[in-house]
């Protein structure tokens, strides 16, 4: 059974730590860490089988575990991705934003190499990324449009130097147009999405963002368009926002449950 460290208990890690518990994910929780005390303890008291909770980021990795599941920020990636590899550990990354930084792309993508580790990416809140893998090198342009309710983009950095007011919003409303790059350092916590485009096809400052406040909607929408030599791909994927936070939406979840499911599973693999 593969032992697992999870760094961040919100709505994505006490999900993802359900499954491992229930045996969706056959493996075993073995250390939890959250920033907030109250967030640790919490999931560890909902679980059968109790981790540990260690005293900060780092000791993850330094138990014997197989893979640290990241569900936390862009900042935690930032602080603990690097030893996490050092340390031989694989890691699977929800906060994926944090990848458009390109000196830390480069830095774990060669620690990867130099430690024969893995980063996992789930494809989260959308689908179609086996499909833009395997054209990237004929791609030649992809746009996504992403859609949601106003207090599902409340708090992002955006807004600090923006004179939209969210709650004035009235109808739907483009709120930004951009490269993936400015989407992802405007709403770190929004728009993982469109780094996962960006690092599946032709990079982030190639890649095209529309965001979209719609008071009248209940979803998380994403609408995407690439193009180029193979043809056209459209992928529209309407997510439901996971209750405890209207930020991620339950494809998000499930992707990272399955994409652990499958790190953990001896059997044939489905997909590119
Ligand atoms: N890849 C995707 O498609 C996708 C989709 C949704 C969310 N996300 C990202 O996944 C991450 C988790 O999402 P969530 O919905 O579970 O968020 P959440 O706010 O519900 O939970 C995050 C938890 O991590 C903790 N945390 C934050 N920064 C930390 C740090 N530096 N060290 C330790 N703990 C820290 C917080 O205290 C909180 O308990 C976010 O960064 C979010 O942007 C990715």
């Amino acid at each position: 059974m593969k032992r697992i460290g999870l760094l961040g208990c919100g709505a994505i890690g006490t999900q993802i730590a359900l499954a491992i518990d229930s045996g969706k994910v056959p493996a075993t929780l073995t250390h939890v860490y959250d920033g907030s005390k109250e967030a640790s303890a919490s999931l560890v008291e909902k679980l059968k089988n109790k981790p540990t909770i260690v005293e900060n980021s780092h000791l993850l990795s330094s138990n014997p575990i197989d893979i640290v599941v990241e569900a936390a920020s862009q900042d935690a990636v930032k602080d603990v991705a690097l030893s996490v590899l050092q340390n031989k550990k694989d890691l699977m990354i929800m906060s994926v934003g944090a990848l458009l930084d390109e000196s830390i792309y480069d830095i774990l993508s060669d620690a990867c190499k130099d430690f024969k580790k893995t980063i996992y990416l789930p494809s989260g809140a959308i689908s179609g990324l086996d499909g833009i893998k395997s054209v990237k090198d004929e791609l030649e342009s992809i746009t996504i449009t992403t859609t949601k309710h106003p207090r599902s983009l409340k708090g992002a950095k955006f807004f600090e130097s923006s004179e939209i007011d969210l709650d004035k919003i009235e109808s739907s409303t483009i709120i930004f147009e951009g490269t993936a790059k400015e989407a992802v350092t405007l709403f770190p916590a929004n728009i993982n999405v469109a780094a996962l485009l960006s690092l599946s096809g032709i990079g982030s400052e190639n890649t095209s963002v529309k965001i979209v406040a719609d008071p009248n909607t209940d979803k998380n929408t994403h609408h995407i368009e690439a193009s180029g030599k193979f043809g056209k791909m459209t992928f529209i994927i309407e997510n439901f926002p996971d209750p405890n936070n209207p930020k991620t939406s339950r494809l998000a979840i499930l992707s990272g449950i399955e994409t652990l499911r499958k790190y953990c599973s001896d059997e044939i693999q489905i997909g590119t």
